[in-house]
Parts: C-alpha cells; sequence; structure tokens
C-alpha cells in the first residue's frame, strides 16, 4: 500500500550556522525520508528557518541590518549548508513568510474561539535603557549560590544551580548593562492546564512498540510532567519583537515557539501551492496521512505538550509520531570551542570534503532511543576507510578491471549463486531497521554482506584465474556475481550514500536504485561502463586540520543563539586582520551639524554629518539610548564614510557613526582630540 507520508526536522534558529550538532538530525531525517521514498512511498519532507525572536533582532541591530535582511542571508547559508550534506527537503522555508503569518493567526483566533486563551497580568524585567522587557536569558549578575560573575538569569555555568532571575546579586541587562526594573504587563496565554486529558488520551493513542506515538523514554518524560501538573503556556512578548502581531492586540507578538511548529504547515502548503498537492489533506482533523517530526530531545516539551495541543484545540490532525534523538558528542564530551570540535558545516566541508562520509558515521551510530551519539574522530577515519573504502568498494575495485578489460565489459552472471540469495534475502532485515530508525542495525547487516561478498571474491582469487589458459568463462562469472553483489550493496546503502550511489548507478549503467530492484539483477550481456575510483580514504591529517581550524575560526564567528548561548554583550573578539584589510576602511572626522529624534524609531537619531564635503552625510544611528539630540550639535566624532548606503525604513543612511558599547553601557560615541576636523582621515 502507497502511504502518505509528511516529514519534518526541527526548524534550526535564523541566528547561527549549521554545525555538526544540528546536522544530527538532518542526516536522520534524511535518510528515513529517502528510505520512505525508495519503497515507493508518496513523502513530502519540509522545513525552514526559525526566524523569530529576541535574539534574532538583537543581533541584526547589532550587525545594523535589519532583521529581514539578517534571515534572508542566513537561509541562503543554511540551505547550500543543507544541500551540500545532501539533505534533499522537498521545501525549505522561512517562518518569516506569509503563509506561516496566516496560519498563526487563524490558529491563535481558533484558540481563542474555543476558550483556551487567558490574557494575564505579570510583572518581567525591563530594560529601561533599551526600553524592552527582558527574556531571562538577558538578565545576567551574580549567581546566588557560588556568587560566580556574570551568570545568566536562569542558571549558573559555574556551579550548576537553577534560580529565578529575581535572585541573582546585582542582576544587569546584557543588552544596554542596565539594572532592570520589575515592570507589569499583560501577556496572552494558551490555557495548556485544560489540556491534560486530551494530551494523556493522545500519549497512549498508540499500543505496542510500533504504533506508540512516542517512544518509551519520551513517554515517561510525559508522565513526570503531568504529575507536576501542566502550567498555562506564555504565548506573547511585548513590543520590540521580531515576529507577528497577535490579532486584536496591539503591541503583542506571538512567542517565537507559537509560530516555529506552525512552520512545519507554512512549508507545506508552500510547497502545495508549487506543486499542486492537497494541504488540507495532510492536515485536517480525520487525516489518514501520516505525519512524523524528528526532534532533538531538547525540544519534547514544545512537540509533546504545546504543538499537539495546539493543533487539538484548531481543528486539526495530531501528530502519527514524534522522533526525538539525543545530542552529539564529540570524542565523548560536549562540542567544545576551545578543542576545536564545535565544528561548522561549512568546516567540514571545506577540509573532509565529501558529506557522505558524516552521513555513514552517524547512520552506523544511530537508533531509534534518546541516547546521546558520540563522533569519535579517530573512529570516524577508521570506520570510513575500513567499512566503505576497504569493504564495500574494494568488491568493485578487485572485479570490474577484468570485466572491463578482459571481457568487453560485458556480464555473465551465474543464476543461482547462493551468496548472491543471502544478500536479497537480507532485505526485509534490512528494511525494517531503516523503518524503525535502526540504522546501525542496518549498517552491521550490511557490512556483514560486504564481508560475504569480499570473502567470496577472496576465495575465488579472479586475479588468479586471470593468469590461468581458459578461465575466462568463470573469470567473467564470478566478477558478475561480484558486481550483482555490490549492486545488492549499492541499493541497501543509497539512503545513506546517494550521491555514491548515483556514480555507481552510472558505472553499472542501471536505472535509479529503488527497494523493489532487490530482486531484479544484471544479466548476461549486461553492459557495464568504465571503473573510476570512486572514493578515497580519509587522511587522519585532514581531520586534525579541521580541528584546528574550528579553534581559530569561532573566535571569528561571533553567533547570538537563540535562548541557549553567548548573548549580545559577550561575543568573541575579532580574529586579526592585515594592515590592507584595515585600509580598506575609510574613516573620517564628523561634525554633528543636526541631530534629531526619528518619528517611528525607537532607537535611531537622524544625524546630519559634516565631512568636508559639498553636501553634509545623512546617517541614522542607533544612539538614542545614551543621547539627548541637542547635546549632540556641534560634537566632532568618527564615522565610517565607505560603507555602502543602506536604505532604511526611514530614509538613506551614507556611512554609520562609530561608538562603543557592551554589557556595561553606551553606545558612547567617539570624540577625537583637539585640532582633529571634519573630513580628516583616522588611520
Ligand atoms: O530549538 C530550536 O533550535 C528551535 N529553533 C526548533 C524549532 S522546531 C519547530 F517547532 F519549529
Ligand atoms: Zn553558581
Amino acid at each position: 500500500m502507497t502511504r502518505k507520508i509528511l516529514v519534518t526536522s526541527a526548524l534550526p534558529y535564523a541566528n547561527g550556522s549549521i554545525h555538526l550538532g544540528h546536522l544530527v538530525e538532518y542526516i536522520q531525517t534524511d535518510i528515513w525520508v529517502r528510505f520512505q521514498k525508495m519503497q515507493g512511498h508518496t513523502v513530502h519532507y519540509v522545513c525552514a528557518d526559525d526566524t523569530h525572536g529576541t535574539p534574532i533582532m538583537l543581533r541584526a541591530e547589532k550587525e545594523g541590518i535589519t532583521p529581514e535582511a539578517l534571515i534572508d542571508s542566513v537561509h541562503k547559508e543554511h540551505s547550500a549548508d543543507f544541500a551540500e550534506f545532501l539533505v534533499d527537503f522537498d521545501n525549505y522555508y522561512s517562518t518569516n513568510a506569509p503563509e506561516n503569518k496566516e496560519l498563526s493567526q487563524s490558529i491563535y483566533k481558533k484558540l481563542k474561539a474555543a476558550g483556551k486563551i487567558a490574557i494575564k497580568t505579570i510583572e518581567q524585567f525591563y530594560d529601561p535603557v533599551k526600553n524592552m522587557f527582558l527574556p531571562d536569558r538577558f538578565i545576567k549578575g551574580e549567581c546566588p549560590k557560588c556568587h560566580a560573575k556574570d551568570q545568566y538569569g536562569d542558571s549558573c555555568e559555574v556551579c550548576g544551580a537553577t534560580y529565578n532571575p529575581t535572585e541573582l546579586i546585582n542582576a544587569y541587562s546584557a543588552v544596554s548593562g542596565a539594572a532592570p526594573i520589575r515592570k507589569e504587563t499583560e501577556h496572552y496565554f494558551f490555557k495548556l492546564s485544560e489540556c491534560e486529558d486530551f494530551l494523556k488520551q493522545w500519549t497512549r493513542q498508540g499500543t505496542g512498540t510500533n504504533k506508540a506515538t512516542l517512544q518509551g523514554e519520551a513517554a515517561n518524560k510525559m508522565g513526570e510532567w503531568f504529575e507536576n501538573g501542566l502550567n498555562d503556556w506564555d504565548i506573547s512578548r511585548d513590543a520590540p519583537y521580531f515576529g507577528f502581531e497577535i490579532p486584536d492586540a496591539p503591541g503583542k507578538y506571538f512567542y517565537v515557539w507559537l509560530d516555529a511548529p506552525i512552520g512545519y504547515m507554512a512549508s507545506f502548503k508552500k510547497l502545495c501551492a508549487d506543486k499542486g498537492f492537497d494541504f488540507d489533506e495532510y492536515w485536517k482533523q480525520d487525516s489518514t496521512t501520516e505525519l512524523y517530526h524528528f526532534i532533538g530531545k531538547d525540544i519534547l516539551y514544545f512537540h509533546a505538550l504545546f504543538w499537539p495541543a495546539t493543533l487539538q484545540y484548531s481543528g486539526h490532525r495530531k501528530p502519527t509520531k514524534i522522533f526525538a534523538h539525543g545530542f552529539l558528542t564529540v570524542n565523548g564530551e560536549k562540542m567544545s570551542k576551545s578543542r576545536g570540535t564545535f565544528i561548522t558545516a561549512r568546516s567540514y566541508l571545506d577540509h573532509i570534503k565529501n558529506p557522505e562520509y558524516l552521513r555513514y558515521y552517524y547512520a552506523a551510530k544511530l537508533n531509534s532511543t534518546m541516547e546521546d551519539i558520540d563522533l569519535n574522530l579517530e573512529d570516524f577515519v577508521a570506520r570510513v576507510n575500513s567499512d566503505l573504502v576497504g569493504k564495500y568498494i574494494n568488491i568493485a575495485s578487485r572485479t570490474a578491471g577484468f570485466i572491463n578489460k578482459r571481457l568487453e565489459g560485458k556480464l555473465q552472471p551465474s543464476n543461482n549463486n547462493p551468496l548472491v540469495t543471502e544478500l536479497q534475502s537480507a532485505a526485509s532485515v534490512i528494511s525494517t531497521a531503516y523503518e524503525e530508525r535502526e540504522y546501525g542495525k542496518a549498517l552491521r547487516e550490511i557490512m556483514r554482506l560486504a564481508d560475504v561478498a569480499n570473502g567470496y571474491v577472496a576465495e575465488k582469487a579472479p586475479w588468479v584465474m586471470a593468469k590461468q589458459e581458459g578461465q575466462d568463462a568463470l573469470l567473467q562469472q564470478v566478477c558478475s556475481d561480484a558486481l550483482e553483489m555490490f549492486r545488492l550493496l549499492t541499493l541497501y546503502l543509497k539512503p545513506v550514500l546517494p550521491n555514491l550511489a548515483g556514480y555507481i548507478e552510472a558505472f553499472l549503467n542501471i536505472s535509479p536504485l529503488d527497494w523493489s530492484d532487490v530482486s531484479s539483477s544484471l544479466s548476461a550481456q549486461h553492459a557495464i561502463n568504465a571503473y573510476d575510483h570512486l572514493i578515497t580514504r580519509i587522511d587522519p591529517k585532514q581531520v586534525e586540520a579541521m580541528t584546528e581550524a574550528n579553534k581559530e575560526n569561532l573566535q571569528a564567528t561571533p553567533t547570538i543563539a537563540q535562548a541557549s548561548s553567548t548573548p549580545v554583550a559577550s561575543l568573541p573578539e575579532a580574529e586579526y586582520i592585515s594592515i590592507e584589510d584595515f585600509a580598506k576602511v575609510d574613516l573620517r572626522i564628523a561634525k554633528i551639524v543636526s541631530a534629531e529624534h526619528v518619528e517611528g524609531a525607537e532607537k535611531l537619531l537622524k544625524l546630519s554629518l559634516d565631512i568636508g564635503e559639498e553636501t553634509p552625510r545623512q546617517v541614522f544611528a542607533g544612539i538614542k539610548s545614551t543621547y539627548d539630540p541637542e547635546t549632540l550639535k556641534g560634537r566632532l566624532t568618527v564615522m565610517v564614510a565607505n560603507l555602502a548606503p543602506r536604505k532604511m525604513k526611514f530614509g538613506m543612511s551614507e556611512g554609520m557613526v562609530l561608538a562603543a558599547s557592551d554589557e556595561r553601557g553606551g553606545p558612547y560615541i567617539l570624540s577625537p582630540d583637539n585640532g582633529a576636523s571634519p573630513g580628516m582621515k583616522v588611520k
């Protein structure tokens, strides 16, 4: 029976690069999708960038660009990384898309109509300099337990204590450095506390290991959550916030986690519009299609509680299953910037080149549980070299030459080689393993079969036959049978190694392999193509170079991760640049001719700057929080004069004023010493 399946991977935040930790999930999902497609099922695999929230807004501001410009450039970067790792989405979209806005707002309205939205007044931390409410991760201070300085508002990285931001000693805003104040505000809540019965029933919906909606460990976690009682979910954030406005609630925005999973639907909706698929068939309440979400175990709460409840009370179908995986460790430890094991996708591609090595290694390590998986870099080299080069490819490299050079490229397989039959009959064990996401098990079986094939070649020793008179027919049969086994192994490995399979299909001169091709075979007189060296061994030096590069690289790649890592205030130092690089920046002394507020802009002042040109330059500077425009008039400062003019919401900005800031305060503009005058070059 042909199944109709919609598959998603979690949406990566649009403010950082894809790294090897992310890739566990995308590779895991992609293998599953490719396997299902090879089975002949109708499968759609969608994903998107997760674009909303405070960190993205602040990072864009810091870079002096709009959030839209930031998420556009990240979207390009992410799309390229995924494509090169052969993660083959049917659509890779953005949560900041019109479909997502419409769906988020209509789902919200349905939740409201179902009586599931409550408005409550809460007290929150507020940055009086930036004029914004602060998420917990943007409040820092001294740990109340161990007194370590500069700890986040929710937990201490030194002693591991967790606490409320109110408990921090000498708390400060990581955005402006100001002491936060407490301020009341109205927030919108989704009444999750009323969804417990539904959620309990949904969790128990399936029975048996294969039918369960959640993995065992995940179901246990749910049990704990139910025991502790479910709290209502705060789904609103106050302006300024980069996201979608809540209908009929001016100045209130959907919290990023409300519209993120709806992004799965939005991405699929766009795919439906492009390809003519039926959106409702997949999302209506009584849909008979299947829906699977691959996620990391850290976001189970969102996917197993909020998301099904959101779908239920807005009249949609619920996920068929949620597949959570563990975290990636490298060499047995958390990925580490100082050890160079926090490796970006791009850096892997630059050094190791072949994405299929990582796909193979991850697949060999993956199973259906939420256990963490370890990328041991030494083992990575050893396993790829021994399994892929030493075992699998070896079968072709030891036999193809005889067919091509001695036997006019023609095959003559035997019809009843029991070893070929053994390889064929493994198909169901392997397909069950793929279906159940037991990829490690599938690959162990495939490598056992590769050993069988290699054993056959070693026993028959075609290189000996080739030297003997009158053995050509036997030589042809042995090499043909070996290549038939190689064909079957290629078919079994194809979900993991799709590119390599493509080269091998071309070499064997066969059409793209599907699962049903297990029961076909290479026929007598079938002509194959010339054998080209298919893959090379990894040199451990490549891996060394990669970890070395990441030690430096991370110094140079500041990212502000959503909720969980480096806040704005503690970005790493910049890497070294050459004097020529520096000389590219045209810095000039500028006189502030006028400075004024900009209507509708919360952070900007409009400056008119004289740098000795005929007409002064207009520059928008994000310094409103620290300066009264009146006090700026007539002052000298420093500007970047050769920054490409940028069109901003309020007009053109023709340069940039330099200013200093960190968690202690700012932005503070620079002043030159006496004697400097407008237009002088700063160098
Ligand atoms: O944890 C994360 O990286 C989130 N950006 C995942 C979102 S998944 C989905 F719900 F949108
Ligand atoms: Zn502490």
